[in-house]
C-alpha cells in the first residue's frame, strides 16, 4: 500500500507528542539529506531511482518512533502479538527505550499496511542496530542521532563524522556513544550494537 506523506503526518500528529512529532520529521529530513549526500558522492550509483529511494528513507524516518509514546506494559502486550512478525529478545522486552522499535515496525505494517521490507527493517533496528542491516536502516540509525533537535555534544561529533568520513564511520561513532552512555550508567548493553560496530569496522 502506498501511503502519501501528508496522510502519514496527520496520523503522526495525532499519535505523537509535539517533541516526538518534530523529532520524527527531523529524522526524515536528515535521512533525506544523508541519502542525497551519498548520491552526490556516488556511493549510491547502483540505485537507479533516487526519488523513490528518498521517499522510502523519509517514510522510515517518519515512522521509526511510531510506538514511542506507548507505555511499557502496553508495548509488551503488543510485542507478544508481534512474535510471528519478528524475533524480540529478552533485553528488548525489558526496556521501553528498545521495545518501541520492533513494536513500531509491527504497527507500521499492521495498522498502516507498510510492506516495504527495508523500511520495516530500518524501523525495527533503529535502536539496537543489526550487523546485516541495509542502507535505509543504516541511514536512519545515524539520522536518529543527528537530526537538528539533537543538541548533545556527541550528536555534533557524529554529524561531523558523517560529513568527513562517511556513513560507516558515523555508525561506529554512534555505537561508541551508546556503549559508553550505557556503561557509565550501569545499564544493560544490547549485543547487536557491538555486532553492528564490528561489522562496520570490518568494512573499513
Ligand atoms: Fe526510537
Ligand atoms: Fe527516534
Amino acid at each position: 500500500m502506498i501511503i502519501v506523506e501528508e496522510r502519514l503526518l496527520e496520523l503522526l500528529e495525532r499519535r505523537l507528542t509535539g517533541d516526538r512529532y518534530s523529532h520524527s520529521i527531523g529524522v526524515a529530513d536528515t535521512g533525506e539529506m544523508m541519502a542525497k549526500r551519498l548520491y552526490e558522492e556516488n556511493k549510491l550509483t547502483l540505485l537507479t531511482d533516487k526519488e523513490s529511494f528518498i521517499a522510502r528513507v523519509r517514510q522510515a524516518g517518519l515512522l521509526h518512533d511510531y510506538a514511542k509514546d506507548i507505555g511499557l506494559d502496553q508495548l509488551r502486550i503488543i510485542a507478544e502479538e508481534a512474535r510471528d512478525f519478528c524475533q524480540i529478545d529478552r533485553e528488548e522486552m525489558e526496556m521501553a527505550q528498545l521495545l518501541h522499535a520492533p513494536v513500531s515496525a509491527y504497527l507500521a505494517r499492521k495498522d498502516l499496511g507498510i510492506e516495504d521490507e527495508e523500511v520495516l527493517e530500518a524501523i525495527r533496528y533503529h535502536t539496537i542496530g543489526s550487523p546485516e542491516m541495509g542502507l535505509i536502516a543504516r541511514i536512519i540509525f545515524v539520522a536518529d542521532y543527528i537530526e537538528p533537535n539533537r543538541t548533545f555534544k556527541a550528536a555534533e561529533e557524529i554529524r561531523e563524522e558523517f560529513k568527513d568520513r562517511g556513513l560507516d564511520r558515523a555508525i561506529i561513532k554512534a555505537c561508541d556513544h551508546t556503549i559508553n552512555y550505557n556503561i557509565v550508567r550501569g545499564n544493560l548493553i544490547h549485543p547487536n550494537i557491538l555486532c553492528l560496530r564490528n561489522a562496520c569496522l570490518r568494512r573499513q
